[in-house]
Formats: C-alpha cells, sequence, structure tokens
C-alpha cells in the first residue's frame, strides 16, 4: 500500500497489492481522475489520458482551448462552468452566483485514518490504511473544500469524504454536497441496486446502462427499505465468480442519492451523497460541514468477490467494541411470541422454556413502558408499567439472569405517540409545521432529534432503565418514515438542515449509550429492514433484517442482503407458522437452516411448538453454539440465486480453509427432475474434505460439484417444496 505524489506531473497515485487510483490537477487546477482498477506499476506520468482536445459545442477552460472539463473526468465537479454532468456540490455565494473554481492548493498524505467527526465512518491503524488530504481552494470566495481518500492495505477499497470549509467573509450556502464522484472512462457496466419494500427487503435488480441518468435514493429520513444506500456497476459478463464490478456503499443512515450519469462522449459518472433535495446547509465565516463517508471498492472476482471485501471491511474496520469479531449471542425475542399482551410471569415461562433449548439471552420487545398495550399510546414514555413489570425492569432483568440467561430489551427512542406524556408536555419537539396537520405512521409522531434537548431527555429517561438493570442486548427500533420534518427548535435559515441534524442526532444517542454501557450488543431495526445502512453497522453491530420472518421469504431477503453486508451483521430468526407475513407453513429446519446464516434467535414461544421440534431446536442451537463463528465471520459465497432458479445455495469458509457449511434450499418442488450437482467455490483444491465418511479433494468439489444425494445431502431433493439441508465439509 501507498500513495505517492508526483510533483512534476502534479498526479497522486495510491495503490495497494489489488486495485490502483489515479488522480491528477488537471491544467485549470482542478482534481481530475485517470484511472480506478486493478493494480498497475507507478510511473511518474499518466497524463496521455488526459483529453486535449476542441469540439464544437463543448466549452474549454480559458486560457487553455483545448481544456475542458465536460471531455476529461472529474473527482468532485460542480456545475456552471465547463462540466455538465450530475455534479458533486452546489454553492451559492453572497452575490448569488453558483460557480466555484476549486484549484488544488496543498495536499497532505498520513498513516492510518482521520476520523469524521460526529458522523461514522471506516478506521484504520498506521499500518492497515494510508490516507491522501487534498485541499483545494475557491479564491475569489475563500471557500476550502477538502477531498480525502483513504486506502486500505488488505482491501480492494477505497473511502471517500469530503469537508468544506468557509474561510471567506460571507456566508455561503451548500446546496447540494455530495460525498463521492468517480468517472469511469467507458460505459460498457450493468448497474445492480438493492430494492424492496417493507417485508421484502433488498431484491437484486439488474439493469443495463444506457445514455443518461439512472438514480436511486430514499427521501425518507431513513436509508429506507425502499432503495439501499449501496449499488454496484459490472461488466455485462460479470457473475458471482468472474469479472470486474465496483461497488458503493454509503456510510449513512438517511436520505441519499446513488446516480450513474452515462454521457455523450462515453464516460460514465458515478455519484453518491446526501440527497440534495432535502439539503440546504448555510456555512458561516468559519464553519465546516463534513459529507459522510462513500466507501468504493473495486472487484475483479466478479459479485462474490466484492461481496467478500465489503463483509470483510466492515467487521475489521467499522463494526467496533466488544463486539467486532464476536459471535452472536443466541436469543430468543418475545415479539412474535406474545405482541404487547404479557406478564412478567408468562414471559418469564417463555423465558424458561428457552433457556432449556440452549439460547443464551433473552428479549423483551415492545410494550413494557407507559400505557403501551396496543401501538396507538406510550411511545416517549420510557417508566416500565407496573402492572406488567411489577419489580420494574431491574427485577427481569434478575430474574432472568437468576435462569442463567443474558437479557435485553426494545426501545423505539426517536417516535412519539400523540397519546403519550411526552407529547403532552412537549408537542413542539414533534416534527410539524406550525399551524399545519403533521403526518402519522403507526399512529406516531418523530420526535426533533436534530435538537439535542430532546436528545438528551431521551437519553435520561433510558439511562435509568439501563443502568439500574442488567442490560446485554438493545434493539433500537424506528417504525416511520420522516415527513413534515420542520424544527421548531430553529428559525428559517436553518430549516435546510434538519434532516441532516436529525441523523447526526441519532449518532449521539448512539455515541452516548455506547460510552455509558459499552458492553450492551446494539441491534438496529426499523420495521425490520428499514435502516440497513453502513452508517448504523458502526453503532449496532447487527440489524432485524426483515419483519418477514418466513423462511422461503427470507432466503430472497437475506440473499440481496448479503451483496452489500457481512453476515454477522444479518438480525435473522426462526418463528412461528404459520407465518404472520406470509400465513405460510415452512418447516422448522428449513427456517432454522436459513437463520444460521444470520445472527440466529427464535421469536416464538418455545412452549407451544411439538415435543419432536422442540428436540429439533435444541440440536439447532447446540449447532450453531459450535459453528457461528464460522457463519458470521466464514468467507461467503452466493452459489446459486433464488431469484433466478427455484433453488438457493450458499455457503461459507473458514479463513484457513479447512471447514465449510453448504446451505442447499429447494424453494418449489421441480416434478419429475434429478438432484444435479451443487459446484461449490473457495476451497483449497488440495485439501481432503470429509462430508461424513465420504472424501472429496477440493477441486473436485469446486469442478464436479458436490452431488446432490443421501450420502451427502441427506434426504434433501429439489422435488419437494421448502427442503433444506447444511453439509458441514471438514479437512483433517
Ligand atoms: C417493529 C419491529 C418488530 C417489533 C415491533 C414492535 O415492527 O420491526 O420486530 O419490534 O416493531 O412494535
Amino acid at each position: 500500500m501507498n500513495i505517492i505524489w508526483h510533483d512534476k506531473t502534479q498526479q497522486f497515485h495510491l495503490y495497494n497489492d489489488e486495485i490502483s487510483y489515479i488522480m491528477v490537477v488537471q491544467p485549470n487546477g482542478e482534481m481530475g481522475q485517470l484511472y480506478f482498477g486493478g493494480k498497475i506499476r507507478d510511473k511518474e506520468d499518466f497524463s496521455y489520458l488526459l483529453v486535449r482536445q476542441m469540439k464544437s459545442q463543448v466549452p474549454a477552460d480559458a486560457p487553455d482551448e483545448t481544456f475542458s472539463m465536460e471531455l476529461n473526468r472529474q473527482e468532485y465537479p460542480g456545475f456552471g462552468s465547463t462540466d455538465f454532468g450530475i455534479n458533486a456540490y452546489e454553492t451559492v455565494y453572497a452575490d448569488g452566483s453558483r460557480i466555484s473554481n476549486f484549484r488544488y492548493s496543498s495536499h497532505e498524505i498520513i498513516y492510518g485514518k482521520r476520523k469524521l467527526e460526529g458522523l461514522p465512518a471506516t478506521y484504520a491503524s498506521d499500518d492497515e490504511a494510508m490516507s491522501l488530504i487534498i485541499t483545494l481552494v475557491d479564491e475569489l470566495t475563500g471557500l476550502n473544500l477538502e477531498l480525502s481518500y483513504t486506502i486500505f492495505r488488505d482491501y480492494p477499497v477505497i473511502a471517500k469524504s469530503v469537508r468544506f470549509i468557509n474561510k471567506g467573509e460571507a456566508t455561503v450556502i451548500l446546496n447540494r454536497a455530495l460525498s463521492a464522484c468517480i468517472d469511469l472512462p467507458d460505459q460498457n457496466y450493468e448497474w445492480m441496486q438493492f430494492s424492496g419494500a417493507w417485508a421484502r427487503e433488498r431484491f437484486p435488480v439488474t439493469r443495463k446502462i444506457e445514455r443518461g441518468m439512472i438514480s436511486v435514493e430514499s427521501k425518507r429520513g431513513i436509508s429506507s427499505s425502499n432503495q439501499n444506500p449501496f449499488v454496484i456497476v459490472k461488466r455485462p459478463n460479470t457473475d458471482e465468480f468472474i469479472g470486474e464490478a465496483i461497488g458503493m456503499s454509503f456510510v449513512y443512515s438517511g436520505n441519499f442519492i446513488a446516480a450513474a450519469d452515462a454521457d455523450c462522449y462515453g464516460k460514465l459518472r458515478l455519484a453518491m451523497g446526501i440527497h440534495p433535495d432535502t439539503f440546504r446547509w448555510p456555512l458561516d465565516s468559519g464553519d465546516v460541514f463534513t459529507a459522510p463517508e462513500v466507501v468504493i471498492a473495486y472487484s475483479n472476482d466478479g459479485l462474490n468477490g466484492l461481496s467478500q471485501s465489503y463483509h470483510a471491511l466492515y467487521n475489521n474496520n467499522l463494526v467496533r467494541g466488544k463486539w467486532k469479531k464476536t459471535p452472536r449471542p443466541i436469543l430468543l425475542n418475545n415479539w412474535e411470541a406474545t405482541f404487547m399482551d404479557f406478564t412478567q410471569d408468562s414471559i418469564l415461562k417463555i423465558a424458561s422454556k428457552a433457556k432449556e433449548a440452549g439460547a443464551e439471552l433473552f428479549v423483551l420487545d415492545d410494550g413494557w413502558f407507559g400505557a403501551r398495550n396496543d401501538d396507538y399510546a406510550g411511545l416517549g414514555d420510557w417508566v416500565e408499567n407496573p402492572a406488567k413489570l411489577p419489580g420494574g425492569m431491574k427485577e427481569l432483568s434478575e430474574k432472568i439472569n437468576a435462569m442463567g440467561l443474558k437479557f435485553g430489551f426494545w426501545i423505539e427512542p426517536e417516535m412519539v405517540n400523540p397519546d403519550s406524556d411526552l407529547y403532552r408536555a412537549h408537542p413542539d419537539w414533534a416534527f410539524a409545521v406550525p399551524g399545519r396537520i403533521p403526518a402519522l405512521g403507526r399512529h406516531q409522531y418523530v420526535l426533533d432529534f436534530s435538537r439535542d434537548e430532546v436528545v438528551d431527555y431521551i437519553f435520561d429517561m433510558l439511562y435509568r432503565v439501563i443502568k439500574d438493570a442488567n442490560i446485554s442486548y438493545i434493539k433500537w427500533d424506528m417504525n416511520r418514515t420522516l415527513t413534515d420534518v420542520y424544527s421548531n427548535g430553529v428559525g428559517p435559515k436553518l430549516q435546510g438542515c434538519v434532516y441532516h441534524k436529525y441523523v447526526l442526532g441519532v449518532y449521539k444517542l448512539y455515541s452516548r449509550f455506547i460510552e455509558a454501557f459499552p458492553n450492551i450488543l446494539f441491534e438496529s431495526c426499523s420495521s425490520g429492514g428499514s435502516r440497513f445502512d453502513a452508517g448504523l453497522l458502526y453503532y449496532a453491530p447487527q440489524a432485524w433484517c426483515s419483519d418477514n420472518t418466513d423462511g422461503a421469504d427470507r432466503v430472497l431477503i437475506q440473499y440481496g442482503t448479503s451483496y452489500g453486508y457481512p453476515i454477522s451483521s444479518i438480525g435473522a430468526h426462526v418463528s412461528a407458522i404459520p407465518n404472520q407475513q406470509t400465513d405460510r407453513s415452512v418447516p422448522i429446519d428449513f427456517r432454522a437452516n436459513v437463520a444460521c446464516f444470520g445472527t440466529f434467535g427464535y421469536e416464538l414461544d418455545l412452549n407451544h411448538i411439538s415435543d419432536e421440534e422442540f428436540e429439533m431446536v435444541k440440536e439447532q442451537i447446540a449447532f450453531m453454539k459450535e459453528n457461528r463463528e464460522l457463519f458470521q465471520y466464514g468467507r461467503f459465497y452466493r452459489l446459486i440465486s433464488p431469484f433466478e432458479t427455484d433453488v438457493n445455495a450458499w455457503m461459507v469458509v473458514s479463513d484457513d480453509k479447512k471447514k465449510a457449511i453448504v446451505g442447499l434450499y429447494s424453494m418449489r418442488a421441480n416434478v419429475n427432475s434429478i438432484n444435479g450437482r451443487i459446484r461449490l467455490a473457495g476451497l483449497d483444491e488440495n485439501n481432503l474434505y470429509y462430508i461424513g465418511s465420504n472424501a472429496f479433494y477440493g477441486d473436485e468439489l469446486m469442478k464436479v460439484g458436490l452431488t446432490v444425494n443421501p450420502e451427502n445431502t441427506g434426504d434433501f431433493t429439489i422435488e419437494q417444496d421448502y427442503k433444506s439441508c447444511l453439509v458441514s465439509l471438514e479437512s483433517k
């Protein structure tokens, strides 16, 4: 890994063993992009990659009429001068003008990586990464722009972020401040996005890139289940195992835009950042604005290669604290077992059965506080309901601990029901435009987390509950999209900051909790998976993946989620049948075989299943305890897509390649077919792997494939609906 500055040619070359990223100070002083892709040897001069041409209708940067930004590839383009693609930023100056000329001024190369103040970001020690910070200055106004790049030693990844610093006298309005832009020299790519809705999150959608713009976005105040802030462009022939792909992942949890802009000269611009439609940020003299981080990864080993880079980077350099690289506790959550209808006694019965099955953690979900007996009341009143918890959280946690289980509970700190003491006391703490009636979502309003006093108040209330009890885990939920976003805490000039400040408020509250209770495992949730993004993984290392716990649908949801997020982050539970969302009854072994490619747990009352099923649950838990490290931190491969066939196959391989587990799932019976073979991946060609008493070499399993027959895969068949199996491979 290195970052080289070639002073004579004014070029930067960032490289590691896998990738190169080359930039130049262009003739007009702005930063240009020369190359991003597989590693190439360093050279003093790549300026042949700059385009010097005069063309009709192409304005040139005076006085050099052979240079135009439009024909060249930009690092951080604005609009109004000679670039016409999607712009990375927009400034409005005191005189009403919008044009900036950010010219190279200086740079700094450091070992490691600087923190992003108040924002989540990847981190790295001095030997894990190097960073380049380029300062550009708009001389006329004094506005400074800092472009930061980090290259990691071990991953084909560049992390980018941006800072605006107003060193001028007058206020500047930032109407747009995206985090990253990358210009590619051709358009022979397909675009992949991860789209969905509540209960069907992150399904991959692939489209051919043609002239014009493709974009996905969220303006819901959260990253959303509708579009995820992670996109890929890949060559048309790239599949899971071969070919080039570039990913962009936004380390942020609010409104975003991700776009690909294919121009008329064959260039392709990728851009990602905070959505400009809901953003207007005044920068007074001396103010700084920091745009969140985008992590850009490159793969020449197909989509699996790309996903594996994100998985490893996020496990090692994004997730922090005690839970980093730690196998996750097997939990039982009472939500689908009781909803809000429970007493301390009924909870203890469920917990005791969970303990008998081998679970390690009991989680009390919604309904324990205030007047919360249904979802019309109580949100915001974070005080235990004595009718349900007579001795409070303290007594319940002690009773559960006495069984030998750890204990955790559910909160939804960003919300308030109109029917709550909090709302009655502070109606102005909820988002609403004075004089207008705000929209409801699940009978609740959104608290104005852009205001410190609101965040502080919620912290104090919850701190009291947490500190008195012995709490190991918190599920932090967030169950509606933002509307009527108007803060009563600031005047008109700052209303354009509120969406972003809300997200900063969420991060602030997370940080305060983590600081006060560093051992608590946080799981984020937003009506299931509506806020599954890299930003939250910095605070909560796992996220409830979907409210849809149907085994068959979970295959699709978890398959799609795995493109951008590690298995250790995917909250996955076995729930009761018929499933509450789909009414489908998928066998308990299938449900468990899907959930173990995740954090694993149960979301049902184990007192209500048959003895035979209970024995299966005990075995599932014992198996997961033995193998969770491999499932959660092994190298994960997608093998056969359930979006393309009636079968799903995926696998994990240990770092030393001695162990692997393959998951096979028949989603829908293929009548009168033969079971065939599944080609495995990631094994050591020369290792002899045992499946029971059968032995196969790695090359055999990867080239010939795993034969689906009773000896290897038990009674798994693709001739039945919802059949599944896990095949364990071990090389001695
Ligand atoms: C959301 C979550 C569920 C559950 C309920 C409780 O829907 O996604 O898992 O916690 O809220 O109200």
